[in-house]
């Protein structure tokens, strides 16, 4: 759902400038180093993203797909791990669903590879069940797998036909329900707690396990209502849309009546915050994204000592560790320009990180060492952001 975002932005950008100039009034030699681009280099880069881009993506088709995600090590696909329900660092977001496929959708339009885009948009029509008997966390299949099947599905019907031609697609709303389908499968995640804040999990054919727990990151919880919003809209069903809109603000509600603060998790039944660290980081960090593109920036205000966003206790704001995770690194980069937030594994561009057939997960920064997984986003997030900052220096 970042796409439309950006278009705005470059949009924007377009018509406040027609160079770049990221720096006003005096240069220094860091300025000099950064503050420009030149043309060829640019083209260069946009290529080499490109080039990066479909080395993850062909060799995912070759050796994992259908399966949710692609191995680079041993070329291997990744599925929901059955033998290890508990494995949730694996079973949140993979369903046996085609993850990275579906997730890359938007990807490939934006590239300007039409043709693939609509190969694979039939091999999900053809392909794609949510009948399965899997337990994934409802808020990474709501941004990895609903917000993907409606960004097609908008790239598809947009009047405008803005990434080429559809017709020859013969699309009867398919990827819309398919995403009404997986909605369907979420919503017991809302049933039954006594907060209206929803359960972190479901099952896709048996909806809330009986023992799953009653915690939930404020995040997996507050983080549901742009893709719900689309879904509903689109569907002319406001179901969607008002249970997430009351799950943000039911957590809104329990914030601390001493210093305004969420904390991290909170149980669903009773709203009391078993995680009491309030940051802009993991278990937070999109549910204030969120409320910027809702509309809710005034829940956004406030003052503090600049520039570093801590971590603190939720109820007396003191610090409560010295770490910045690299999702509250991103936020300063939200508040400005809202569109690269993701950018959450940079370590990837600084390194070339390039095993047997797709790009690792770096385990260990300081030795550098790979861990035999590409997750989804490599491709829908780090590749597409990495593609349209290169793309609009042209404009
Ligand atoms: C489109 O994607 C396919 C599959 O990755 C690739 O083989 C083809 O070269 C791409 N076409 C363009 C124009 O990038
Ligand atoms: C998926 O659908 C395509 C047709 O679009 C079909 O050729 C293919 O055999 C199906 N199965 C898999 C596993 O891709
Ligand atoms: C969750 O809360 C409900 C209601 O308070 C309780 O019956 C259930 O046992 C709890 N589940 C777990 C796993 O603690
Ligand atoms: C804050 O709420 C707690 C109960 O949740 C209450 O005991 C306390 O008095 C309240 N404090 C203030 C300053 O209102």
């Amino acid at each position: 759902m970042f796409v439309f975002q950006l278009l705005i932005f470059i949009f924007i950008y377009s018509q406040t400038s027609s160079r770049i100039h990221f720096f006003k009034g005096q240069w220094d030699p860091y300025d000099m180093k950064y503050g420009n681009f030149p043309e060829s280099e640019r083209l260069k880069m946009l290529d080499a993203t490109r080039k990066m881009f479909h080395f993850g993506y062909d060799n995912y088709m070759k050796y994992a797909y259908p399966e949710d995600e692609l191995n680079p090590i041993y070329c291997k696909g990744r599925g929901h791990d059955h033998e290890n329900p508990s494995n949730i660092n694996v079973n949140d977001a993979l369903g046996d669903y085609m993850l990275t496929l579906v997730d890359t959708l938007d990807t490939l339009a934006i590239m300007g590879n039409k043709t693939e885009f609509i190969r694979a948009v039939r091999l999900v029509i053809d392909n794609l069940s949510f009948d399965k008997s899997n337990t994934v966390q409802v808020f990474e299949a709501s941004i990895r797998i609903l917000g993907a099947l409606l960004s097609a599905h908008l790239i598809i019907t947009d009047p405008r036909q803005s990434f080429g031609n559809m017709a020859s697609l013969q699309y009867e709303n398919e990827l819309l329900s398919l995403a009404n389908d997986l909605g369907v499968r979420l919503l017991p995640a809302f049933d039954n707690t006594a907060t209206g804040i929803p359960y972190p999990r479901v099952n896709l054919k048996h909806g809330v396990p009986k023992d799953c727990i009653n915690e939930t990151c404020t995040a997996g919880a507050g983080t549901l209502v742009v893709e719900f919003a689309i879904l509903s809209r689109l569907l002319g069903d406001p179901v969607y849309e008002s249970l997430a809109r009351r799950a943000v603000k039911r957590l809104w509600k329990f914030r601390s009546n001493v210093t305004g603060l969420l904390g991290n998790v909170i149980n669903v039944q009773t709203g009391e915050w078993t995680g009491q660290m309030s940051g802009l980081g993991a278990g937070l960090d999109s549910f204030y994204e969120y409320l910027l593109k809702v509309g809710r920036s005034k829940c956004n205000t406030g003052t503090g000592n600049p520039p570093i966003y801590v971590n603190v206790n939720m109820k007396t704001g003191d610090i409560v560790n010295n770490w910045i995770d690299s999702l509250q690194a991103a936020w300063t980069g939200i508040q400005v320009k809202r569109y690269n937030w993701n950018l959450k594994a940079p370590e990837v561009m600084f390194y070339p990180l390039r095993p047997e057939c797709g790009y690792g997960t770096v385990h260990d920064v300081n030795d550098k060492s790979l861990e035999d997984r590409m997750e989804s986003f490599f491709l829908s997030e780090t590749c597409k952001y990495l593609y349209l900052v290169r793309f609009i220096y042209c404009c």
